[in-house]
């Protein structure tokens, strides 16, 4: 039975990605670490829990002994790098959390693969795979037109989108150096269940619940391009199952939405779910002040991916959207929680790393 790592597992797409490699894939032992941050919970993963084949660990991917001790234990075949760092917003106030789990977090677990793989690099790496997940926002912001490609030069502007560069290039460096059978795949804006109430989608959810002002930095103008997150767990299973070593996907929605048009299209699907009048959660709407750095527009050409590897986006984002506002309605005991921490205390007492 193989065994692979996910680190991040109880974030917000890493619960999505370690769902369905547990439930598609009975024979693979699935390994999650996560260090269980404000955005990390394993209410997340209760369905799945019980499953023979998932096992949960307690840990800091910046912790390298604690890395290199776990590698040498259990020997992960393959591991899909979620870990991480996640907003912008956060990025600003403090960079350097982002530079220690995203960067060196990163360069830890490149460290401990080609540790207990080292024997067969060069030789033989068959079954072993080092997949990065990584963002857009390496390559910086767009003006009116043009997509992003995988051959698109990195032009970083947040301090979250420099760690997110900087770890893609460790990566890439792991494998021309070293050998070790590395992967990237680089995505648009997810959205969906289990996603943290600080991303402008689930934000604004749960300040229409509230009748709390819904934040739109400075005109609402930029551009974001929005694929249902469990798309991405999709193609990251085909990536990680079909891609050659050294190459890079882009994966996105071909779904490019203004913000104030998303936040719009949301008040009108709240408006009705809650029936309230039409119009009544558009006038929450507040224009604040603009991000520093904000990015223009993200647009990701993913015909590589839908090419090479046959994958394709599912939902359109109407009805992925309609289906998120649903989920967030039914799992009012979830935002609730994840807002206040307590649940995440409650896991954070249980287990040590
Ligand atoms: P998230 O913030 O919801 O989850 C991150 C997870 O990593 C959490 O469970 C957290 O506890 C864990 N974590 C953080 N620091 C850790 C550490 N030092 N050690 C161990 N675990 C740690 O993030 P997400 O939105 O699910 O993003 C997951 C990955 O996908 C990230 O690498 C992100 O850069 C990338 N990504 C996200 C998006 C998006 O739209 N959310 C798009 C493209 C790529
Ligand atoms: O593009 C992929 C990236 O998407 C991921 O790599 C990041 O991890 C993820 O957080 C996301 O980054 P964004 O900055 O695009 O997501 P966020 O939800 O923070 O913001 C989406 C847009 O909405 C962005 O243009 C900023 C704006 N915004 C955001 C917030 C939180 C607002 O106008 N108001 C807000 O309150």
């Amino acid at each position: 039975m193989k065994k692979i790592l996910i680190t991040g597992g109880a974030g917000f797409i890493g619960s999505h990605v370690v769902r369905l490699f547990v439930t598609k894939y009975p024979n693979l032992q699935v390994v999650n670490l996560d260090k269980l941050t404000y955005a990390g919970n394993l209410m997340n993963l209760i369905d799945i829990e019980n499953r023979e084949n998932y096992r949960f660990v307690k840990g800091d991917i910046v912790d390298a002994s604690f890395i290199n001790e776990l590698f040498e234990i259990e020997q992960f075949d393959a591991v899909i790098h979620l870990a991480a760092e996640s907003h912008v917003d956060r990025s600003i106030e403090n960079p350097l959390d982002f530079v220690m789990t995203n960067i060196i977090g990163t360069v830890n677990l490149l460290n401990a693969a080609k540790k207990i793989w080292s024997p067969s690099l060069g030789k033989e790496i068959a079954g072993k795979r080092f997949y990065h997940v990584s963002t857009d926002e390496v390559y910086g912001s767009l003006g009116e037109t043009g997509m992003f490609t995988e051959e698109t030069k990195y032009d970083p502007h947040s301090p979250y989108s420099a760690s997110k560069a900087g770890s893609d290039h460790f990566v890439r460096a792991y494998g021309d150096t070293y050998g070790l059978p590395v992967v990237i795949s680089n995505c648009s804006n997810n959205y969906g269940p289990f996603h943290f109430p600080e991303k402008l989608i689930p934000l604004c959810i749960n300040n229409i619940k509230n009748s709390k002002p819904l934040p739109i930095y400075g005109k609402g103008e930029n551009v974001r391009d929005w694929l249902f997150v469990e798309d991405h767990a999709r193609a990251i299973d085909v990536i990680f199952h079909t891609a050659k070593n050294g190459t890079t996907y882009n994966i996105g929605g071909h779904n490019e939405w203004k913000n104030i048009d998303v936040i719009r299209l949301l008040c009108t699907i709240m408006d009705r779910k809650l029936n309230k009048a039409t119009g009544t959660s558009e006038k929450l709407i507040t224009f604040v002040k603009d991000r520093a750095g904000h990015d223009l527009r993200y647009a990701i050409d993913s015909t590589k991916l839908q090419n090479e590897l046959g994958w394709k986006p599912s939902l359109q984002f109407e009805e992925g959207l309609e289906k998120t506002v649903d989920w967030y309605l039914a799992n009012e005991e979830w935002l609730e929680r994840v807002t206040s921490g307590a649940y995440q205390d409650y896991y954070n007492k249980q287990y040590t790393q």
